[in-house]
């Protein structure tokens, strides 16, 4: 899959940079073009001498040439790669990514860059854990860029802990399946997927809606999309942008919910529904803001229609996948409301579950169908989204 790929291989200031040394060879092993751009620091980690014997091309780290003046083009290198490969990432250059700082090579190439990039981080355990690099990561992973993980172990500080940069052969084999070209599987397949919270508004200030982010929803609209899926986003109020290839409509309550997707149910192949809908809706939304007094508050709430059952009763042959977070009885539920909505499979996250749920990047999930259960490893929201969208190619081949 490599063979003939350009790898633009970056490289900063840690003492993983001794790695890149042989990642890089496993890269030109695998059939890569490799060109490698370091940061000032990283050459006091690794020589630029050691990369380009191994690379076999000429080290990039400043702007210019100093020698002859010669512009080193970052917008050229960005276009040149297939994908942009930054391992080790330290946490200053992360925050800087995060950030829009560009006061290197290695980071105007980033802003530059159309090709997929990918960061390995590798720091000490208490940089990595601290709330600022994990936001800046959060930020990233929010922009597209793809992070592999770093293990858990000895680190250069003699402490033990999260924070060493991934195996170079892990590493190489996340960019290989990165690059894979993605099988138009589902081609000429109409999928909706729903995703968030929907809003029930009390007044015109007030409402009552829950934690759902949609990046769970997002993640497999993108991925159906990839591969090849006509795909319409129903989706709640979120801060995300809308995945390449997908056409979004945006709703605020549920009733706005149900009527886009019972319409455009008809013509579909199948839905996903991953929105957390209100199941209650306040009976009467007042016109003008409600003014406190000195007495409780009762608000009378009805019943929402219920999406996916609606779309279950009649189904037919369509494709019909639905969610369940569940903190008690988790499995018992989740096959009631399998059966009860009629939907071939159904994904499980349960909120005593360290890493599933609401906002974070990362979700455990079961899927549960007539034939028995399988419970996923901790996994992105990425991820789990190619093993849904794996298991729906599964039911269309059927
Ligand atoms: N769903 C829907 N329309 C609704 C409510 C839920 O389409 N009005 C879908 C969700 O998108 C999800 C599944 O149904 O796929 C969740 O089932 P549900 O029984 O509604 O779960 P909860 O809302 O958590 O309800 P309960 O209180 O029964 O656990």
């Amino acid at each position: 899959m490599l063979k003939g790929k350009h790898i633009l291989l970056g490289i900063t200031g840690s003492i993983a940079a001794y790695k890149a040394a042989v990642l890089c060879r496993l890269l030109k092993t695998a059939g890569a073009d490799v060109q490698v751009v370091m940061t000032p620091l990283a050459k006091q980690f690794i020589t630029p001498l050691t990369m380009a014997t191994l690379s076999k091309n000429p080290i990039l780290v400043e702007f210019f040439n100093p020698e002859n003046g010669a512009w080193n083009s970052h917008v050229a290198l960005g276009e040149w790669a297939d994908c942009y490969l930054i391992a080790p990432a330290t946490a200053n250059t992360l925050a800087k990514m995060a950030h829009g700082i560009a006061d290197n090579l290695l980071l105007t190439t980033y802003l530059s860059s159309r090709a997929p990039v990918v960061v390995a981080p590798a720091m000490d355990l208490d940089m990595f854990a601290h709330a600022t690099t994990q936001r800046n990561l959060s930020e990233l992973r929010q922009t597209g860029v793809h992070v592999i993980e770093p293990e858990d172990g000895e680190l250069a500080s003699g402490l033990s802990g999260k924070g060493r940069m991934a195996e170079p052969s892990q590493i190489v084999a996340f960019v290989d399946a990165l690059l894979e070209e993605k099988k138009k599987n589902l081609q000429g397949k109409r999928f909706i997927v729903t995703a968030g919270a929907t809003i029930e508004a009390i007044d015109p200030v007030r409402f009552i809606s829950n934690h759902s982010s949609g990046k769970m929803g997002y993640a497999i609209a993108g991925e159906l999309a990839e591969r090849g899926a006509d795909v319409l986003l129903v989706t709640g109020r979120t801060a995300l942008p809308t995945p390449t290839g997908v056409t979004r409509c945006d709703i605020l309550s549920a009733e706005e919910m149900h009527r886009a997707v019972v319409e455009a149910f008809d013509s579909a192949d199948g839905a996903v529904m991953c929105a957390a809908v209100a199941d209650y809706t306040p009976e009467h939304c007042a016109d003008r803001k409600l003014k406190k007094n000195d007495d409780d508050l009762v608000i009378r709430l009805r019943r929402t229609k219920d999406i996916a059952a609606e779309l279950g009763s009649r189904k037919g042959d369509r494709i019909l996948v639905g969610f369940a977070l569940e903190t008690d009885d988790e499995e018992a539920h989740a096959r009631e409301k399998l059966e009860r909505k009629h939907f071939d499979f159904i994904v499980l996250n349960s909120l005593r579950d360290t890493g599933a749920g609401f906002r974070g990047d990362t979700n455990k999930v079961t899927f549960i169908d007539a034939a028995g259960s399988e419970a996923l490893p901790l996994l992105s929201k990425r991820e789990v989204a190619r093993r849904i969208a794996d298991k729906i190619e599964g039911l269309i081949q059927k």
